[in-house]
């Protein structure tokens, strides 16, 4: 049986926690990163959205997209001592630190403040497609190039689908560099004699859609694309400088997946496309799996359980509203025991694909993991896998 990922909170110095949608990858981060600072390494848990109580449980009541220390009390609220380590958190605000690289990238400080004015840039900057996952890429490489964490553990986005977090840059400028952004970008360069760069039949379009969007709307359209394309240089080569980096023995990825398909679909061909990229995978976290409790006894036995259960025969039950509820439990029990195959099945499945790495389960608990103590529990599992 694997040892748990007790090995990857030494050895690594990035971990970066994805999988599908709500499987419990920011949980897990959480996690994580305190076992890591419990451990006695100076840790930043890099979040994404976590859930506000959460947040309040880890002692941090507003947390924003400025870093701030978790208090000491917390790394030892379960009576281990924290050894040195630290943790700090951050949130992850997509727009700002989206708007951080274009600040970077754009070739002086008035074409930063151009394209932040630009209505085309407040309404895209927020909605573009791999933006979130891109702002997250960009801060983890500062972090790592700047920082003097032992420990950066990274949560990524809520997205459908666990690949597009990998794919994200290279959406992110295809999205920005189409034909049709080209279009407008050509007719902004032509100084204002657009009209005669696009042709006739542009010229043409461009009159019936500014009766639709307004001319002034075309306008910011073409100026921003302009404007934009020195920032769109930056963000290839910081797409491509992002891949070095996942791609360093330093990272490890953590796949959390539940039982559920989908989410184990997602687990196995994020599994294929990293190991295909040669990009080290530090283990697999299936989580929310059902206990196998089987029990024996059959209705009638039950029935005679509940019979006996001290002030039950006060309460003057007819017999069969006790055969009744005895089958009712049955019932609910076999379907339990049904979820419980099945996810058995489940991590078998990623058992085999896990080829070597860690692979750890984490049981469905009964209340979500919105406390300290919870976190430590969970925290448990990971590391102490059996
Ligand atoms: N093992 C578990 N047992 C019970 N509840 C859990 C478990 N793991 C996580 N949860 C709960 O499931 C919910 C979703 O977890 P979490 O927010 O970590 O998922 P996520 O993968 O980050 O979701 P998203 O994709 O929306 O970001 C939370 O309320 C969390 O407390
Ligand atoms: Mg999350």
């Amino acid at each position: 049986m694997a040892d748990g990922l007790r090995d990857i909170l030494t050895e690594k110095r990035i971990l970066v926690c994805c999988g599908a949608g709500g499987v419990g990858k920011t949980t897990t981060a959480a996690a994580l990163a305190l076992e890591a600072a419990r451990g006695g390494r100076k840790t930043l848990v890099l979040t994404i959205d976590p859930a506000r109580r959460l947040a309040n449980s880890l002692g941090l009541d507003a947390l924003g997209h400025d870093v701030q220390r978790v208090p000491d009390e917390m790394l030892d609220s379960a009576g281990r001592s924290a050894r040195g380590g630290e943790l700090h958190a951050m949130m992850l605000d997509q727009k700002r630190a989206f708007d951080e690289v274009v600040s970077r990238y754009a070739t002086d400080p008035d074409a930063v403040a151009r394209i932040f004015r630009n209505p085309v840039y407040a309404q895209i900057s927020g909605s573009l497609a791999g933006a979130q996952e891109y702002a997250a890429m960009a801060v983890l490489q500062d972090f790592d190039e700047k920082s003097d964490f032992d420990m950066i553990v990274v949560d990524t986005p809520p997205t459908a689908h666990a690949l597009d977090f990998l794919d994200a840059p290279q959406k992110l400028t295809s999205a920005i560099d189409s034909p049709a952004i080209e279009w407008f970008r050509k007719l902004q360069s032509s100084g204002g004699r657009g009209w005669s760069v696009v042709g006739r039949t542009g010229s043409y379009v461009l009159k019936r859609l500014s009766k639709f969007v307004g001319s002034q709307f075309l306008e910011d359209l073409s100026v921003f694309f302009t404007e934009f394309n020195d920032v769109l240089g930056g963000f290839r080569t910081r797409a491509e400088e992002t891949f070095a980096l996942l791609r360093q023995p330093k990272v490890g990825f953590v796949i959390v997946a539940s039982p559920e398909p989908m989410a184990v679909r997602e687990a196995l061909h994020f599994h294929e496309r990293l190991t295909g990229q040669t990009m080290p995978m530090a283990g697999f976290v299936v989580n929310k799996v059902h206990d196998d409790l089987p029990i024996e006894a059959d209705a009638a036995t039950i029935e005679g359980k509940i019979g006996a259960v001290p002030g039950v025969g006060e309460l003057n039950f007819q017999p069969s509203t006790l055969r009744v509820a005895a089958e009712a439990l049955v019932a609910s029990h076999q379907e339990l025991q049904t979820l419980a195959r099945a996810d058995r099945a489940s991590v078998e499945k990623l058992r085999d694909a896990s080829r070597g790495s860690p692979l750890v389960e984490v049981p469905f608990f009964k209340e979500d993991i919105h406390e300290v103590e919870r976190l430590g529990a969970l925290g448990r599992f990971l590391l102490d896998a059996a």
